[in-house]
C-alpha cells in the first residue's frame, strides 16, 4: 500500500501533460539502443536526433505509452483488468518486430526518466514500487508477445 501511494504520488507530480516526460524516457531509450528507432517505419534518414523524436508519429507512440503507464498508475489495486489489453498489446508488439528484452530497456529507461523529474524525490523505496509495476506490465506483455 506505500508502495502504491509513492507510484501515485510521484506520477502525479510530473504533472497532467506527461509527453515531455516520455520524449525524455524514449530519448534515453533510444541512446540505450539506437536499433529500436528503425522499428518505426517512419524512421526512415532518421538518426537519433531530436528532430525525429518530435516527428508527430513519435510523439503518438509516446503519448500511447504513457496512457498505457498511466492506466496501470490508476489501476495499481486491480492491475489484472488490464491484463487481455496487455496481452494484446505485447502481440502487437511481437507483429512490428519489438524483442520482449527491449521492454526491460523501457523499463531503465522510465527510471531514468523519473530520476531525472523527481530529483531528491526519487529514493530507493520509490524505484523498487516502479520497479515492481512495471515488471508486472511487461510480464503481461511479455506473455502476449510468447504467444
Ligand atoms: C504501437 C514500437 C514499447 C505501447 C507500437 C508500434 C510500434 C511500437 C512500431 C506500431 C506503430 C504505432 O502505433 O506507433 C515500440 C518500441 C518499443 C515499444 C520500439 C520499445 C521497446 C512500448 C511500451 C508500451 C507501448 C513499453 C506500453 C507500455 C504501445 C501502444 C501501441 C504501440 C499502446 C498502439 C497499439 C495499437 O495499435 O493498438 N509500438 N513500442 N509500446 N505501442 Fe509500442
Amino acid at each position: 500500500e506505500k508502495e502504491k501511494g509513492l507510484i501515485r504520488d510521484s506520477w502525479e507530480s510530473l504533472g497532467k501533460n506527461k509527453v515531455p516526460h516520455g520524449i525524455v524516457m524514449f530519448t534515453r531509450l533510444f541512446e540505450l539502443d539506437p536499433a529500436l528507432l528503425t522499428l518505426f517505419s517512419y524512421s526512415t534518414n532518421c538518426g537519433v536526433a531530436p528532430e525525429c523524436l518530435s516527428s508527430p508519429e513519435f510523439l503518438d507512440h509516446v503519448t500511447k505509452v504513457m496512457l498505457v503507464i498511466d492506466a496501470a498508475v490508476s489501476h495499481l489495486d486491480d492491475l489484472h483488468t488490464l491484463e487481455d489489453f496487455l496481452l494484446n498489446l505485447g502481440r502487437k508488439h511481437q507483429a512490428v518486430g519489438v524483442k520482449p528484452q527491449s521492454f526491460a530497456l523501457v523499463g531503465e529507461s522510465l527510471l531514468y526518466m523519473l530520476q531525472s523529474s523527481l530529483g531528491p524525490a526519487y529514493t530507493t523505496p520509490l524505484r523498487q514500487a516502479w520497479l515492481n509495476m512495471y515488471s508486472i506490465v511487461v510480464s503481461a506483455m511479455t506473455r502476449g508477445w510468447a504467444k
